[in-house]
């Protein structure tokens, strides 16, 4: 395995509790993430992302299976670490001392102390103003950007953080992401992340593995899973009865409330018109909806469940 290879998840489980009371957490992951990438582990509440994280991160130990990173088994070469900084859920520190004591503390206990180093972290994560003041009285925003300052002490060349947006606001999500970005980009940095929220993953990451009940649905490059999914033709008929009848011939059909959503690319769109109009069906509307990653998601982790929201939407385009 090369060097190109920054994260490798082969068979990675982790299953907590035993008997009937055991849950499995993280089943079977196989991933592999490459250099220069940010890379997006996307997923609802209780998917298994913090359990992956921690298992990257040597927290926890694997039930079976193991995570490679630059081509070590954290458990067996966890020194490797020494090039990853991580965010991972509820970063804790000390309450009383001021944020950039908390920098100087996590330096001197990883053996890298550089008082400038810190003075430009601060200053990078927009905390510089701030660093005087005891972490207790920190927003739950600025403990973020604190823990993303104390995940960059080491200068890593691979960045894991664990819903890095958390308890943000809109603006300092929006700026959180263009450090992100800054950080791949400039400094050349690997970043795997995870989130629970769509547009954020869609805006930030170049790949994107889609995490539900421990097992990834989907992995893939963002804008081909979209194209994946496909435009909807979406149509309006009257009767309703007998353009369903017409339809279903050809395509499948499943309908959500006035509208017939018609499996056909939308190029066939003229032969769904005309299908109706030939069997003297009045077509009263018939549009393409792309779908949003935020559908790609829901259908995703739904098994292929149709979403049922309709209309109003930007991206509506009519045939
Ligand atoms: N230490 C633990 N003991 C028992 N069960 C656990 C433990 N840690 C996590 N779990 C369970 O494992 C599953 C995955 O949890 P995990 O925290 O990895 O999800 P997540 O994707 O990070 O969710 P969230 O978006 O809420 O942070 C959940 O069902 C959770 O209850
Ligand atoms: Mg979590």
């Amino acid at each position: 395995m090369s060097e190109k290879t920054a994260i490798r998840l082969e068979n990675l489980s982790k299953t907590f509790g035993r008997g009937e009371k055991a849950v499995q957490a993280v089943v079977n992951l196989n991933l592999e993430i490459q250099t220069g990438q940010i890379f997006g582990f996307l997923g609802p509440n209780g998917a298994g992302k913090t359990t992956t994280i921690r298992l990257l991160v040597d927290l926890i130990r694997p039930t079976k299976g193991a995570a490679f990173i630059y081509g070590q088994d954290v458990r067996r070469n966890p020194g490797v670490l020494r090039r990853v900084g991580a965010l991972v859920e509820d970063a804790t520190f000390y309450g009383y001392l001021n944020g950039r004591d908390n920098l100087e503390v996590l330096a001197r206990t990883a053996g890298n102390y550089r008082p400038k180093r810190i003075e430009a972290l601060l200053e990078q994560v927009g905390l510089a103003g701030e660093a005087n003041r005891r972490v207790s009285s920190y927003s739950t925003g600025m403990k973020q950007r604190l823990g993303i300052a104390g995940a960059l002490l080491g200068d890593p060349e691979l960045m894991i953080l664990d819903e890095p947006t958390n308890g943000l606001d809109p603006g300092g999500r929006q700026e959180m992401r263009a450090f992100i970005r800054g950080l791949a980009k400039q400094a050349g940095v690997t970043v795997f992340l995870s989130s629970h929220l769509l547009h954020e993953v869609e805006q930030v990451c170049d790949r994107v593995a889609i995490i539900n009940h421990g097992k990834i649905v989907r992995e893939g490059v963002v804008s081909d899973l979209l194209a994946e999914g496909q435009a909807q033709l979406r149509v309006q008929a009257s009767p309703q009865e007998s353009a369903l009848q017409v339809l279903q011939e050809t395509w499948e059909v499943p309908i959500d409330g006035e509208w017939l959503i018609v499996s056909a690319p939308p190029e066939e769109g003229h032969l769904v018109v005309a299908r109706l109009v030939t069997n003297d069906i009045h077509v009263h509307q018939v549009i393409v909806r792309k779908r949003t990653l935020e559908e790609y998601f829901i259908d995703a982790t739904q098994e292929g469940v149709i979403t049922k929201s309709i209309g109003g939407n930007k991206e509506d385009t009519h045939v």
